[in-house]
């Protein structure tokens, strides 16, 4: 049961998603919204059907993040409708709500179909949610405005959401922390994962996203997807992307871990954490967060040229050349919410030289950033450059055996704050 002031933050929050909706609605000429919390379709063939996850504005109100064929009504001036999908099935269980204090802010109904609720006293309504689900309703689907403006409400959290997302922290590194010490005492890829779920409470299919477990060179791949079930004859390096869905909202962690006996790779993850650490506190209103993704790339040539891997090269050469972009190929992260890579980061696309970039925002208090650093050895990236003229300053022979080692990300959660910033992930860790 979560504690009280987090169930009466979570009035205040409704409170403050009904000023935000109201506002958005009128200025967009629209007196209801019907909310799809979606639905898992078949696959193509089949009759079974994909893991579930709500869709993010019904996520947003509601938290709830596995009822599907579910339906919101936000009306100015009522009280949210949520109905509730309650068939009478005996295949499958359905979904309880427990009592909670927010459910005097809601009207609350069960239909046993699917069809959305009757929507009535509403002149203009738009209505959201996968199109798939839409068709024959009344009203405009997915106006594209709204659903910017809409959008626009959950960039800056309320304290509720705050604290879901800390807790979703509290929770993941507990899983980090598992899979972290199942990765020394020698499990596999797959053991790990189930160490990580054990210590998590919480099912993959439920997670924010799948997880990513990478030992050895698997930790160069930045989303490598399957997990091994036989441990290498030599563990050196462990990489562990994986969050922690909690009431709805995410948390996105990855620690790297370096083998016995891999000394240089450990003095590498050991920089990139320095670096992580400035960059985190980099975080503060009035940032440009494109900033802080070129400081990383200054970081990254800093650590290249330390650790003996590039030499005969400034930092802004390494930087110009486009050597950094070969060992941090990402952004630097992105916003979070009740979606792992959450909405209206991009008002302006990224410019060229962070194509990758998820976020190209100015910092405002109430934001949550990823902070996540990368530095991998992927041989298709070096290779066109140890091959060509700036080959002869890159470390060939360091490199191939660091390759074994795949890679590092090193990735916290932050919340922006007037002062500066909270690092809710190392928050969790201490
Ligand atoms: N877990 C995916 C990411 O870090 O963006
Ligand atoms: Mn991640
Ligand atoms: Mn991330």
């Amino acid at each position: 049961m979560p504690d009280t002031d987090l169930l009466m933050l979570q009035r205040d929050h409704i409170k403050t998603l009904q000023a935000r909706y109201q506002a958005s609605l009128a200025e967009h000429g629209y007196d209801g919204l019907l909310i799809s919390s979606g639905a898992s379709p078949l696959q193509y063939g089949d009759d079974q059907g994909w893991a579930f996850q709500g869709y993010g504005p019904f996520l947003h109100w509601t938290g709830l993040a596995g009822f599907e064929h579910a339906w919101l009504l936000i009306r100015p001036g009522h009280k949210p409708l949520l109905s509730l999908y309650q068939p009478v099935d005996f295949w499958h269980a359905t979904l309880e709500l427990t009592p909670e204090p927010w459910h005097e802010d809601i009207e609350l109904t069960y239909r046993d179909h699917r069809a959305a609720p009757e929507v009535e006293g509403v002149s203009k309504l738009a209505v959201i949610g996968d199109p798939n689900l839409l068709s024959g309703l009344p009203g405009t689907h997915n106006p594209e405005a709204l659903c910017a403006a809409l959008d626009e409400t959950r960039v800056h959290k309320t304290p509720y959401e705050i604290a879901c997302l800390a807790k979703a922290n509290v929770l993941a590194v507990a899983g980090h922390r598992a899979a972290r010490d199942a990765f020394l005492a020698g499990a596999s890829e797959f053991d790990i994962n189930l160490a990580y779920q054990q210590a998590t409470r919480q099912r993959e299919a439920d997670a924010p996203y799948h997880s990513i477990i990478g030992i050895n060179e698997h930790a160069g791949t930045l989303h490598y997807q399957y997990y091994d079930t036989a441990t290498p004859l030599k563990s050196r390096s462990l990489l562990i992307d994986a969050g922690v869905r909690y009431r709805g909202y995410c948390s996105d962690i990855t620690r790297t871990t370096a083998g016995v006996e891999e000394g240089r790779f450990a003095a590498l993850v050991h920089g990139l954490e320095q670096l992580q650490f400035r960059l985190c506190d980099m975080v503060a209103p009035g940032v440009e967060y494109v900033d802080i993704h070129r400081r990383t790339h200054q970081g990254i040539a800093a650590l290249l040229n330390a650790a003996g891997l590039v030499t005969g090269l400034s930092d802004e050469e390494m930087v110009e050349e486009g050597i950094t972009r070969a060992f941090f190929p990402h952004g630097i992260g992105h916003f979070l919410g009740a979606q792992v890579h959450d909405v209206a980061g991009k008002l302006v696309p990224p410019p060229a030289d962070a194509p990758f970039l998820r976020l190209t925002r100015t910092l405002e208090p109430g934001m949550v950033v990823t902070i996540e650093p990368g530095l991998y050895f992927i041989p298709s990236l070096l290779e066109p450059i140890l091959g060509g003229p700036l080959g002869q300053h890159l470390n060939r022979e360091r490199l191939e055996v660091l390759q074994g080692c795949g890679g590092i990300r090193i990735e916290d959660n932050v919340v922006v704050t007037e002062a500066g910033n909270r690092n809710l992930t190392r928050e969790a860790e201490s």
